[in-house]
């Protein structure tokens, strides 16, 4: 890997955590456990090997049409998790912010979604950011709804949740789809897809998926 061309912000659509877990005979509630401890091992690596930003997509918009157990288990589990991993989580080392919208959510996730902001906000260099509740219609829209005409692309992007164009988006679990995200982030992205599941892909996933986009060639429209 030339650490000299990595990419400035990856983004990466967090699949096959119900997979993950049938294959095993387990419920797809673990998988989503496992698939949210892998998230914490997955941003060190990414820091590590110098990204400035790692964005992942954790809920979608149209993730509450699950059934209501398993939203259930997504809107609540992670507040349990985190008072008792309080510790660890005080032990992050980069900030973490979450995109998407903040109305759907009960008062305690917002809470400890705020705590977590809070206390690695100090943190430069290297940022998590986690989009929950996040699709790109609803960002595109209610950034739109904020703007005088003539809009351009600058006052459009000032008032998107997430702001810098994608470099490599990666999407585990072998779909070839975006499911509504970063749709305008994304525009001059590589895509790299994998089969391997969410909860399975670690570092060695990571610098392999980064290879990839080193043999790229990015040209934004124009000529090499
Ligand atoms: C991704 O895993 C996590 C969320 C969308 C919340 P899935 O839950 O989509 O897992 P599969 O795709 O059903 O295996
Ligand atoms: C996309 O995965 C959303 C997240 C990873 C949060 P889905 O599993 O919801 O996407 P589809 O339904 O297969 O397109
Ligand atoms: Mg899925």
């Amino acid at each position: 890997m030339d650490i000299k061309n990595v990419p400035n912000h990856v983004a990466i659509i967090l699949d096959g955590n119900g997979r993950w877990a049938k294959k095993r005979g387990q419920p797809r509630s673990y998988g989503h456990y496992m698939g949210g401890r892998n998230l914490f091992k997955v941003a060190s690596y990414a820091k590590q090997l110098g990204i400035s930003k790692l964005s992942v997509y954790a809920f979608s918009t149209e993730n509450w049409k699950r059934p209501q157990e398993e939203v259930d288990y997504l809107m609540t589990k992670p507040i349990e998790l985190y008072y008792k991993n309080i510790d660890k989580f005080n032990e992050i080392d980069y900030k973490i912010i979450f995109s998407g919208r903040k109305d759907r959510f009960s008062e305690a996730l917002l809470k400890v979604m705020h705590e977590i902001e809070n206390k690695t906000k100090a943190f430069k260099g290297f940022v998590l950011n986690v989009c929950v509740d996040y699709g790109s219609y609803d960002e595109i829209i209610t950034a739109v709804n904020q703007l005088d005409k003539p809009i351009t692309i600058e006052k459009l992007e000032s008032k998107l949740f997430v702001k810098e164009p994608v470099d490599l988006l990666i999407r585990t679990s072998g779909e070839m789809r975006i499911s509504n995200f970063l749709l305008w982030q994304i525009a001059y992205a590589e895509f790299y897809f994998t089969h391997v599941h969410w909860p399975s892909f670690d570092k060695k996933q990571l610098i392999k998926a980064i290879k990839s986009y080193q043999k790229r060639q990015r040209r934004f429209g124009g000529l090499k």
